[in-house]
């Protein structure tokens, strides 16, 4: 049998190249080292061979012994280096784990949602309204009087779109969540007890103290026989419950459009001591907030309350710049 030696020097090179692991070199191996391999057939070859081929065939078989030889050893090599670089780059199973970095709420979505429970406790509902509110639910409706500064396009951000319901009246940014009282009190008849988290805004220069965007709870409980005396109670209770027991409180006399009579709510942490800190408006609804919603004259009362998120867990919390609710920095959010 005649044997092309270079073409079977150039395919095992070939195959030699692409040998990556020790399965594949050992498949090489016995392909032509094996038993039953290449290099053994060409040896027997040796056996039928005419007497003046055989010294040419000897050597070439020999040859090509000592080449496929060689490229097993070189490939050896190679391997143990792939694997002694991969297991090199393995995972260091003693190296402490990298732990999911798990988020939580921010720090004014817990408030919202501990005064919120307080109130469910209570017995109240949850509601939400829409960011963008007519100037009807904002303003009219709450017995804003139309020459009010509040209206001023210094004080209330006016969207370029005109309310569909009342085109002479554009729509805006609302700027206290007061305007979701109306909305509540139109679809629905009392007894009604609602509060109201969400996003308020208004054209204020930011510093420390004031953002154009920041958050409100509103409070509403209307019924038929509800008193001054409820108010008290209700955000006497809830006062206690957020801020403790050993706080002082005082409501005094205060002016909103839409309660009447109207207070602001004022703790003190500490005895004898003369810091007041303003912590919320509330009132009895005023007749005419429900005679704009079509309630019947005389028919309900009701109470209202509203309170700053921003400002109540400052306080609580001893934050000193509302700023830093609003910039996402991990150090100050992980705290809480
Ligand atoms: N809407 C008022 C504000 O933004 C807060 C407020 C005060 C709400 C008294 C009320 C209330 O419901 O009765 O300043």
């Amino acid at each position: 049998m005649a044997w092309d030696f270079q073409t079977i020097r150039n395919q095992a090179q070939k195959e030699a190249d692409s040998i990556c692991d020790n399965t594949s070199l050992e498949s090489f191996r016995i392909k032509y080292l094996g038993k039953k391999g290449l290099i053994p057939q060409v040896y027997a070859s040796l056996s039928t061979a005419s007497k003046e081929d055989k010294p040419l065939l000897g050597k070439n078989a020999n040859e090509l012994k000592n080449f496929i030889s060689g490229l097993i050893e070189e490939k050896k090599l190679s391997v143990k280096d792939t694997i002694n670089q991969s297991s090199k780059s393995n995972i260091d199973v003693t190296l402490p784990g990298v732990a999911n970095d798990l988020g939580h709420s921010h720090l004014l979505t817990q408030t919202m949602d501990e005064i919120c429970g307080l109130f469910e406790k209570l017995g109240f509902i949850v509601q939400e309204g829409p960011e963008i509110e007519t100037e009807f639910n904002n303003f009219d409706a709450l017995n804003i009087p139309s020459n009010h500064p509040s209206r001023d396009g210094f004080d209330t951000f006016y969207v370029d779109q005109v309310d569909p319901g009342d085109k002479d009246k554009k729509l805006l940014l609302r700027s206290q969540t007061s305007p979701v009282q109306i909305r509540v009190m139109k679809a629905n008849k009392p007894p009604l007890a609602v509060v109201v988290p969400g996003k308020v805004y208004r054209p204020d220069a930011v510093d420390a103290s004031h953002s154009f965007m920041f958050h409100q709870i509103e409070g509403l409980l209307v019924d038929q026989d509800i008193k001054f005396s409820h108010l008290k109670g209700l955000l006497t209770t809830f006062c206690n419950r957020f801020f403790g027991d050993n706080i002082k409180m005082r409501f005094r006399p205060h002016f909103f459009p839409f309660t009447e009579p109207s207070a602001e709510i004022d703790i003190s942490w500490e005895k004898g001591k003369k810091d007041w800190l303003e912590i919320m408006g509330c009132g009895m609804v005023h007749p005419q907030v429900f005679k704009a919603v079509g309630y019947p004259k005389g028919k309900y009362t009701g109470l209202a309350f509203g309170l700053g998120v921003e400002r109540i867990a400052m306080l609580r919390y001893g934050i000193r710049d509302i700023r830093l609710f609003y910039e996402n920095d991990k150090r100050f959010l992980e705290q809480f």
